[in-house]
C-alpha cells in the first residue's frame, strides 16, 4: 500500500522472517503491529499510529475493547469450540441478539467464518429458495476471492483472477434503474449488491435505485441480497444499511455480514428472511467452523459494546463534523459515503495522500479509484483523533 521507508529495529526481523515464510497477500504498511486499544496502534519499534482504516475494517469496536477481550477469554475458560452438531447457549444468544438489532424480515442467521463465505452461501441459498441458477451482480461490487463471489464481482481485475469462473453470473449496472429493470427477470435466483460500494471509491446509488431494485425483485420472485460485509454493524450509522433512509427503507430478503462482527475474530453470516429461511432443510448447508463458541461471544460481546457505547451515534456524529472540516481543504473535490465508510475524493492521487498520512502516522485506506482515499475508522472514533487528521490534510 506505501511506499515509505521501512523503520529499522525489531521490526527489520519481523519482515524478514514473515517474507521468507509466507505467501504474499497484499503490500504491506512498513511496521509491525504489537498492541492496539481503541483507535491506536503500537508498533515493534514503539511508534504510535492512529488507525483510522480500523484494522482493515474489523475493529468497529475498536482495538481490544474490553468487553469483547473479557468475554472471549471467559468463553475461552469454559470451551474454546464445538460445531453446530451440539446446541450451544452462547451460540443462542448471538444469533437472537444478531436478529434483534435486524430490521424485519431478517428472522434467522446462519453463521460462517468470512465475508466471501456468508455470500457464498447466500448465494446459494438464492438458489435453493428459487431452484433457479441465474445471479445479477452490479458492476462496481466486490464480494470476495472464493469461487461463487468473485464471479459476482465485476470491479478490476478480480473476475480474472478467479477464471475459471462459475457460470449464470450477469453483470447490472450500479445505481442504474433502466439496467435492473432489463437484466433482473424471471431466471433469476438471486440479485447480490454491496448498497455502498466501498473498493470502487465508496460510491452511493439513489433511495430510487433501491426502491426499485426491491419492486424488481418481487416482481420475478428473485431473492435480494445486500453485501453489508462493510456497511453492516452500525458502521453507516444505523445497524444495517438494509432498512436505513439511503435504502429507502428496503431490506432484502438476505443480508451478508463478516468484518466488523467479531471485532477481529473471524466471523461470518448470513441474515436471512423467512421466506427463504424455510427453504432451507438439514444438511442443506453447512460449516465446521461457523458458529464456533469463541465467534459466537465476540459477536455477542461486540453488538453490546457497540449498543452500550453508542457507537451507532458517534459514527453518525464524527460524519458530520468531518464533511464540515473537510469542506474547508483546498484539494479535496468531494466526500462520499455514511458514518464511518467514507470516500475523499482529492485533486491528485490518493496514494501520495496515503503515503503522507503514513509519515504523520496516520492509517488511511485507498480505493480501485486512483484519487480517493478511504476511511474506515472504529465507530468510537473521536472528534479529537479525526482533528489529527484534518490538520495532517492541511499540512
Ligand atoms: C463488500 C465485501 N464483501 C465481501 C468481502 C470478502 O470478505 P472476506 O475477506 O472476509 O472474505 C469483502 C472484503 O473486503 C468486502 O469488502
Amino acid at each position: 500500500m506505501s511506499n515509505a521507508a521501512a523503520t529499522s529495529g525489531p521490526f527489520d526481523s519481523i519482515k524478514r522472517i514473515e517474507d521468507e515464510f509466507q505467501v504474499a497477500t497484499y503490500k504491506k504498511m512498513p511496521f509491525s503491529v504489537e498492541r492496539g486499544q481503541g483507535c491506536w496502534v503500537w508498533t515493534s519499534n514503539g511508534d504510535k499510529y492512529l488507525d483510522l482504516y480500523g484494522g482493515h475494517a474489523v475493529c468497529a469496536t475498536g482495538h481490544s475493547h474490553p468487553h469483547v477481550v473479557k468475554a472471549i477469554k471467559a468463553q475461552a475458560d469454559r470451551v474454546l469450540f464445538y460445531s453446530n452438531l451440539v446446541y450451544s447457549d452462547i451460540r443462542g444468544r448471538a444469533a437472537e441478539k444478531l436478529v434483534s438489532v435486524a430490521p424485519e424480515p431478517l428472522s434467522k442467521a446462519f453463521f460462517c467464518n468470512s465475508g466471501t463465505e456468508a455470500n457464498e452461501n447466500a448465494m446459494r441459498m438464492a438458489r435453493m429458495a428459487t431452484r433457479r441458477h441465474k445471479i445479477v451482480s452490479f458492476s462496481g461490487g466486490f464480494h470476495g476471492r472464493t469461487a461463487d463471489s468473485i464471479s459476482a464481482t465485476f470491479l478490476g481485475k478480480y473476475r480474472k483472477i478467479g477464471e475459471p469462473n462459475v457460470p449464470h453470473h450477469v453483470e447490472a449496472e450500479f445505481g442504474s434503474i433502466e439496467s435492473v429493470r432489463t437484466v433482473i427477470d424471471s431466471e433469476t435466483a438471486g440479485v447480490i449488491i454491496e448498497p455502498i460500494q466501498s473498493m470502487a471509491g465508496v460510491r452511493e446509488a439513489s433511495p430510487d435505485f433501491f426502491a426499485a431494485l426491491k419492486t424488481r425483485c418481487d416482481q420475478v420472485g428473485a431473492v435480494l441480497i445486500f453485501d453489508e460485509v462493510q456497511t453492516g454493524i452500525g458502521r453507516t450509522g444505523s445497524w444495517f444499511f438494509a432498512g436505513s433512509e439511503p435504502a429507502a427503507g428496503v431490506v432484502p430478503d438476505i443480508v451478508t455480514l463478516a468484518k466488523a462482527l467479531g471485532s477481529g475474530i473471524p466471523v461470518g453470516a448470513c441474515l436471512v428472511s423467512d421466506r427463504v429461511s424455510s427453504e432451507i432443510k438439514e444438511n442443506d448447508l453447512g460449516t465446521t467452523f461457523g458458529g464456533g463458541m469463541i465467534a459466537m461471544a465476540a459477536v455477542l460481546a461486540t453488538l453490546e459494546a457497540i449498543e452500550k457505547d453508542g457507537m451507532i451515534e458517534n459514527s453518525r456524529e464524527v460524519e458530520t463534523y468531518l464533511r464540515s472540516e473537510l469542506a474547508s481543504i483546498s484539494n479535496v473535490k468531494g466526500v462520499s459515503g455514511k458514518g464511518c465508510l467514507l470516500g475523499i475524493e482529492f485533486d491528485g492521487a490518493a496514494n501520495e495522500v496515503f503515503s503522507k498520512l503514513l509519515q504523520s502516522k496516520i492509517i488511511t485506506g485507498t480505493s480501485s479509484v486512483p484519487n480517493v482515499l478511504r476511511l474506515l475508522p472504529p465507530l468510537c472514533v473521536t472528534k479529537d483523533e479525526l482533528s489529527l487528521l484534518v490538520e495532517a490534510l492541511k499540512g
